[in-house]
């Protein structure tokens, strides 16, 4: 089979249904005309509940959802509090809206003096923000292990001002402590917060959620929604308004995509040139030919001539183990060691497996191992370094692997090898012993990369401090064994020259000891004794878990 039959085959047995119902008017009501969408020049189009004072009329959306424009910025402003905060995005589908402090887009030197209040509005900081804490004329030095961001230019007396992520410890010598949400979307991306100032940071904004009768229904029918003069939800329909919230009667709208039956996940990626294409669809067969259980399949991609790749992948229900282990909804103690060191195991396994196939994952991280209903792994989105093969003399577009993952041997000599896979999936290790984060800016400088982290710890005989305090470390002794005997595997794994660290087949076999309780091949793992690892620049260092 050629290439192109394969996906234009693969793509056959894609079944995509769409049942629309055109909605045909003579004349169109006079409500439905008012509440056409509006914007601000370049900003986000506002429609209800939002309504833009002076473009829109009252009735298409909520007194309190009124919005102006800001001439300057072409952008929609929303007031709060007697603050203005500009929109710089709406997301009608989530109810949510970014928003930046209009002084912090104006300001040389914004100050904000009061926490952000939001009672009796319709609005509520999306959790996902986290604070980022401004400390007004404070007393003391910082200690500089912690990432501040100084506010020079509010600091006119000895006294200094500063914002901070992270301020519990600090004290409280300060004058004033205002708390500034700030996205936390890239929260993890340390690159989004080195080398910026504390003006930068506010210039984030953060999302608003918003309560207020949902226009979905009446929107995807063809309406637009408003509210009639007691302030009830109507639609307004091109042929009048309605008293339901949908201008159709009952039929709807209709969108079905299955394969032979089952649930897939499609991944669309960027347009590109028909050459790289055919490239790309060849590296497709080879990979559609993978098969193991813990990979997930890849059934096929799309398109014959267009420049629209579609990946076809097995849907996995339950989410990534990120979302298991520090997602929003994550409840780290429901997954107890025994699952955890179940999903090393076979993630290692799967890794192997494509090692052995001559596949370079690439992008090992905790967002790519996804869990099924019953914790079985499937690792997703392998083979991208055959996709995107990387080019040294190139500024290429392919996704670069995922800071706090990347092999620091790969800032050296660009060169992605089996033990970049190897660094990773050790950070992978590292996240199931803690619980935390590959990459947290709110954590001390040293630590905001886990693996600095772990190397540390290990080293000055601090491990359990950053064992999860569910898992059982002080307390069952079996816990405590192969907690440390996975942290010390991860050490090896971590080494910064790629020579040193171990292929992923004695991972493998090294982690199913671990599991059996065998401790490992080459291991000085004893109850009583200490453990012997080599430390990075290949001193031998001795550690001990306490
Ligand atoms: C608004 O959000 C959409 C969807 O997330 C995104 O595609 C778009 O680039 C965003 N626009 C701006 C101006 O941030
Ligand atoms: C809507 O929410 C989903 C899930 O939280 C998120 O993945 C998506 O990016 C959001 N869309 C926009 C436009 O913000
Ligand atoms: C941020 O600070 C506000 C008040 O200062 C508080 O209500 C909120 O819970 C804090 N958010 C987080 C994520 O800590
Ligand atoms: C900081 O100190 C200066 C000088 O004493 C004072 O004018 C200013 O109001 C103080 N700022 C805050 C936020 O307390
Ligand atoms: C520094 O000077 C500015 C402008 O004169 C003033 O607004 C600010 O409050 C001063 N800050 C302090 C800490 O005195
Ligand atoms: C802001 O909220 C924090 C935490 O609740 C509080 O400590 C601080 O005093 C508040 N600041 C102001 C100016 O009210
Ligand atoms: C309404 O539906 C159209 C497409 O039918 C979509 O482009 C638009 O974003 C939707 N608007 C809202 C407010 O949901
Ligand atoms: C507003 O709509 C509600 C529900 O459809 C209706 O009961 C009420 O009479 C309407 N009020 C006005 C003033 O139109
Ligand atoms: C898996 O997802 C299903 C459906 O969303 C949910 O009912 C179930 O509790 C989840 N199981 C786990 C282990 O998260
Ligand atoms: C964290 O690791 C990334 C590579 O994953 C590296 O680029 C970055 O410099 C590291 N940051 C710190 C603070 O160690
Ligand atoms: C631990 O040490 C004891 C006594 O020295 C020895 O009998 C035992 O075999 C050792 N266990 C391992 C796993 O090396």
């Amino acid at each position: 089979m050629t290439p192109q039959s394969f996906c234009y085959t693969s793509l056959h047995k894609i079944f995509l249904t769409f049942i629309l119902l055109a909605t045909q008017t003579l004349s169109r009501d006079p409500k439905f005309e008012a509440c056409e969408p509006k914007s601000c020049g370049k900003g986000p189009k506002i429609s209800f509940p939002f309504y833009l004072s002076g473009k829109q009329e009252p009735f298409c959306g909520y007194p309190s959802f009124e919005l102006t424009c800001d001439d300057d910025q072409e952008l929609p402003v929303l007031g709060i509090a007697g603050e203005d905060y500009l929109i710089k995005n709406i997301s009608y589908s989530n109810q949510s809206l970014q928003v930046v402090n209009s002084r912090a887009s104006r300001d040389p030197c914004p100050s904000p003096m009061h926490n952000l209040t939001l009672h009796r509005t319709p609005f509520s900081v999306n959790p996902s923000h986290v604070n980022f804490s401004i400390l007004y004329n404070c007393s003391y030095n910082l200690r500089n292990d912690f990432t501040t961001y100084p506010l020079t230019c509010y600091d006119n007396t000895s006294l200094r001002s500063f914002g901070v992520f992270q301020r519990e410890t600090l004290g409280s010598s300060c004058q004033k402590l205002v708390d500034v949400p700030v996205s936390a979307s890239g929260k993890f991306d340390v690159n989004l917060y080195l080398g910026i100032t504390y003006i930068d940071i506010l210039k984030r904004g953060f999302v608003l959620n918003w309560d207020a009768h949902s226009c979905v229904r009446c929107n995807s029918s063809g309406g637009r929604c408003g509210h009639n003069d007691s302030s009830e939800f109507v639609c307004f329909c091109p042929d009048g308004p309605k008293i339901h919230d949908t201008c159709r009667n009952d039929r709807s709208l209709k969108l079905k995509i299955g394969i032979d039956g089952r649930s897939v996940a499609v991944k669309r990626l960027y347009d590109n040139n028909i050459k790289r294409a055919e490239q790309f669809r060849n590296e497709v067969e080879i990979l559609t030919g993978l098969r193991h259980p813990n990979l997930v399949s890849l059934f096929g991609c799309s398109s014959k001539q267009s420049r629209e790749l579609l990946l076809v992948y097995e849907y996995v229900a339950n989410g990534t183990l990120a979302d298991h282990l520090h997602g929003p909804q994550a409840n780290p103690s429901l997954l107890p060691w025994s699952t955890r060191l179940k999903i090393a195991v076979e993630t290692a396994s799967a890794l192997k497996y494509l090692h052995a196939s001559k596949i370079i994952h690439r992008d090992v991280k905790s967002n790519n191992i996804l869990l099924d209903q019953n914790f079985n792994v499937k690792v997703a989105d392998f083979g991208l370094s055959r996709l995107f093969p990387m080019d040294k003399t190139h500024v290429s577009t392919a996704p670069q692997g995922t800071p706090g993952y990347v092999d620091p041997d790969y800032h050296l000599c660009y060169q992605l090898s089996k033990k970049s896979d190897v660094y990773s999936f050790a950070v992978v290790l590292m996240e199931l012993i803690s619980s935390l984060p590959a990459v947290d800016i709110t954590r001390t400088r040293q630590e905001i990369n886990l693996s600095n982290m772990a190397v540390v710890k290990i080293q000055s005989h601090k491990l359990h401090e950053m064992v999860d305090p569910s898992l059982g470390f002080d307390t069952d002794t079996r816990v405590r064994e192969t907690v440390i005997a996975v942290a010390e595997l991860a050490f090896q794994c971590l080494q910064s020259d790629k020579d040193l660290r171990p292929c992923m087949s004695h991972v493998m076999d090294t982690l199913t000891k671990i599991e059996n309780n065998g401790f490992g091949s080459n291991m000085d793992v004893n109850k009583s004794g200490p453990l012997v690892v080599q430390s990075p620049n290949s001193v031998m260092a001795k550690w001990d878990s306490k």
